[in-house]
């Protein structure tokens, strides 16, 4: 996807709304970041602040519960979907209008950082605040959402809630997928849905005028390059598979080589196919094993079963559906006396945004004299099935040393802030238009 030149200093036709950039509170908006951090939050070994929040659970819903609170207390009108998808709604002039919608998730990784996601959501509502506190009236509704289990880390596959809204698949598709604890996904979803059910209901899916989101790179080009913001034009495509090889268990003692089954062999052996189906000299491929399991899992048998996970990623379509189809193969290929099974649950093509959010996000960010440079995003976001039913776009913030997925993440309070300045004014010039 291509890139251009960052941008840098304050345009001689400045459209910006100073009053607007003024109303955006940066403390207010980094003291809400690190109160939601503490809701899951724990120390890792290295004494980073880090996030566990998985979806649908007691953390999820708490979090939830004050974002609630705090929309409330500016008068927002907060719903819920048959996939928990969490909205809060501030009424334009003209009701009947189609809303601008903004947000992002708030689940995390198992092990995970303070501002993945949740910095969308919350910079949703400061901006929401700022239009408020500045005076500014919309003439179209604007409606801050919380997607249901973006990050798949306790349900596979992630993005949900977005997918279902944008009718992608089914909303029963994932009924029977189950976490680790072998509650099913229609079981936790059941739950949570009773847990709001104070809460009023919407009907799953819309039509929103526009989406954007905002969003940590997760990536270090924007610091690397000195950059504010990232004015984002697609997002690169990902496939998931998980990979059951079927062996058989014997002495880890006695057993020869030949009459072994080893399903933990077998999986190297794959693993090891896959990297060379994989390989890519230009470092733009992406292909992750991230979760292997191993049963029985003791050290004295010769594991039956072992199951791993493929995440698969490129830019191009027609290197995600070459090498994403190849994997079958290559996997039965690597069989020797096991058995192998192959399931894709995952299949996001790459998209390009079309050009009227990206273009108003640049004018915000050239009208406020920002950094910004185009870029694509390689992480995949719920923005990402939002292409087909409206203008969609996103705004990335940096982050330290592009580090992400970790407790380590850190992003600095006044770059979210600018992040913040850059969606307000986004937001007020689709929501009149
Ligand atoms: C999102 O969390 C991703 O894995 O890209
Ligand atoms: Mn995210
Ligand atoms: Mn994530």
């Amino acid at each position: 996807m291509p890139d251009t030149p960052a941008l840098a200093g304050l345009a001689p036709d400045f459209v910006g709304a100073p009053n607007l950039v003024g109303a955006v509170d940066e403390a207010r908006q980094w003291a809400r970041l690190m109160d939601l951090a503490e809701i899951g939050g724990f120390t890792d070994p290295a004494g980073h602040r880090g996030v566990n929040r998985a979806c649908l659970t007691p953390l999820d819903r708490a979090a939830r519960r004050k974002l609630i609170a705090w929309g409330e207390a500016i008068g927002l009108k907060p719903s819920v979907d048959a996939l928990g998808n969490l909205f809060l709604r501030a009424e334009g002039e003209d009701a009947k209008a189609a809303p601008v919608l903004t947000g992002s998730h708030m689940d995390s990784q198992p092990n995970g950082g303070r501002f993945d996601g949740i910095y969308g959501v919350i910079a949703g509502l400061e901006a929401i605040e700022a239009l408020r506190e500045a005076g500014i009236r919309t003439r179209r509704p604007i409606e801050l959402v919380a997607w249901t289990n973006e990050e798949g880390g306790r349900f596979a596959p992630g993005c949900m809630g977005s997918m279902a809204y944008a009718g992608f698949a089914p909303a029963d598709t994932w009924d029977t997928i189950t976490d680790k604890d072998g509650i099913t996904w229609a079981q936790a979803l059941a739950e949570h849905l009773q847990a709001e059910r104070d809460i009023p209901v919407r009907a799953l899916g819309g039509k929103p005028f526009a989406y954007v989101e905002a969003h940590i790179e997760q990536g270090p080009r924007l610091e690397a390059e000195d950059c504010d913001i990232g004015i984002v034009t697609g997002i690169q495509g990902s496939r998931w598979y998980v990979v059951e090889i079927g062996g058989k268990t014997d002495h880890a003692g006695t057993t020869p080589l030949a009459l072994r089954r080893d399903a933990v062999q077998e999986m190297l052996r794959a693993i090891t196919a896959l990297n060379t189906l994989m390989h890519d000299p230009k470092d733009v491929l992406r292909f992750t094993v991230g979760r292997v399991e191993v049963l029985p899992g003791s050290s004295n048998t010769v594991a039956d079963t072992a199951r791993f996970t493929i995440d698969f990623r490129h830019p191009d379509n027609a290197v995600l559906q070459a090498r994403g189809n190849a994997i079958t193969g290559v996997v039965q290929a690597a069989m020797r006396g096991c058995t192998a099974n192959v399931t894709e649950r995952f299949h996001a093509v790459p998209v390009q945004f079309q050009p009227e959010v990206p273009d108003a996000v640049e004018r915000a960010a050239r009208a406020q004299g920002l950094r910004a440079l185009r870029m694509a995003s390689g992480a995949f976001h719920d923005a990402q099935f939002m292409v087909p039913l409206c203008p969609t776009g996103m705004i990335f913030t940096p982050c330290r040393a592009g580090v992400s997925h970790h407790p380590s993440e850190h992003a600095e309070p006044g770059h979210l802030a600018a992040g913040t300045r850059v969606l307000a004014q986004t937001i007020a010039e689709l929501a009149n238009s």
